[in-house]
């Protein structure tokens, strides 16, 4: 039977979504999987650059969306932060995203996957992060706007970017002892379900 832990966090604005990654970065180890989900804007790539900066990455991360995969390794740990969004399901197998997790070909480090929900197959151990704009503080918006067109780069819509609010919900689900464990020993009570 696997095991499964929920933590649903309220950030109520950008510094406490980078605190929550901050916390994170500084106790995963080596082989940790991240299946980041959540729309667009909602903050993956966000939390991925706090997140990068607590594992000592000086580079700044930018999206991987057209590159794909970005290898970082000046920090604590490998990270590998990867971005399906572009991809359609069944490209995916042939990145060998797995090589990423096997530690034989790269060295183990942490794999972060933005829209993982592309992985035909998702490694049963893994720490799930959804990023959520809550309804109530979703922004009202134009007819286009509410369907960004999804032929552009989603980080080319710097408009409605900036039209977002900052409040998040941050909903960690680890699966598997491995993942338990590290959630467990992370200290999360400052946020967990508070809100402002
Ligand atoms: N509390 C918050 N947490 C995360 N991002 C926030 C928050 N408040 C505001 N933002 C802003 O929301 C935007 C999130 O954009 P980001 O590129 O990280 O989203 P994304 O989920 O990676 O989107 P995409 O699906 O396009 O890759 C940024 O401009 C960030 O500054
Ligand atoms: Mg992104």
């Amino acid at each position: 039977m696997t095991e499964t832990v929920k933590i649903e966090i309220y950030a109520n604005n950008l510094d406490e979504t980078q605190a929550i990654a901050t916390k994170l970065a500084q106790i995963v180890t080596a082989g940790t999987i991240i299946l980041l989900e959540g729309n667009l804007g909602s903050g993956k790539t966000t939390f991925m650059q706090a997140f990068g900066r607590a594992l000592g990455i000086s580079t700044t991360i930018t999206s991987p969306t057209f590159t794909l995969i970005d290898e970082y390794t000046e920090g604590r740990l490998p990270l590998y932060h990867i971005d399906l969004y572009r991809l359609e399901h069944p490209q995916v197998p042939s990145l060998h995203l797995e090589e990423y997790w096997r530690g034989e070909d790269f060295p183990l480090g942490v794999v972060a996957i933005e829209w993982a929900s592309k992985l035909l197959v998702i490694p049963p151990q893994h720490l799930k992060i959804n990023l959520a704009i809550p309804l109530q503080a979703s922004p009202m918006r134009s007819p286009e706007k509410q369907s960004p067109h999804l032929e552009t780069s989603p980080n080319e819509d710097e408009e409605f970017l900036e039209d977002l609010p900052e409040e998040r919900l941050i909903q960690l689900i680890a699966q598997g002892s491995a993942y338990v464990a590290l959630l467990n020993q992370a200290d999360f009570s400052n946020f967990q379900r508070r809100r402002r």
